[in-house]
């Protein structure tokens, strides 16, 4: 049987996931969140969603769906991981440029002294 592999279990990996376990594939969600990987597999939805607890719980019997914190080999990937968001660029940038501004403020102290 083919098997998916759902790499992060947030609010998309999660029931996609579980959606394609209750539809009949096997799937493995590899997530780097050893918490989150944990309650899953001891049914614990993690997230809001409606119906979730039941139809995890349904995943995780029918044994089409486990979570963990290892990538494994698949025929399908499925990737759902966060990606940094342009505001946190912007702050890493500023906050990168601020200690640069120090640094050279330093070396150019000592360089006049
Ligand atoms: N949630 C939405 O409504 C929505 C809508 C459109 C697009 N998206 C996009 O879908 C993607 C997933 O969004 P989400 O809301 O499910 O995010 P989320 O934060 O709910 O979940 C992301 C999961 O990925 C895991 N993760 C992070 N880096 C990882 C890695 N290197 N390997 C394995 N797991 C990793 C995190 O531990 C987390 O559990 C994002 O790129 C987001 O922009 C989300």
């Amino acid at each position: 049987m083919n098997r998916a592999c759902v790499i992060g279990l947030g609010y998309i990996g999660l029931p996609t996931s579980i959606v394609a376990a209750n539809s009949g594939l096997k799937v493995v969600g590899f997530d780097v969140d050893v918490q989150r990987v944990e309650r899953i597999n001891s049914c614990d939805p993690v997230i809001e969603e409606p119906d979730l607890f039941e139809k995890l719980k349904q995943a995780l019997t029918s044994k089409n769906f486990y979570a963990c914190t290892q990538i494994t080999s698949a025929d399908y990937f499925n990737a759902s991981i966060t990606h940094r968001t342009n505001l946190e660029i912007f702050f890493r940038w500023i906050f990168v440029m601020k200690i640069q501004c120090i640094g050279t403020f330093i070396i150019a102290t000592y360089l006049a002294l």
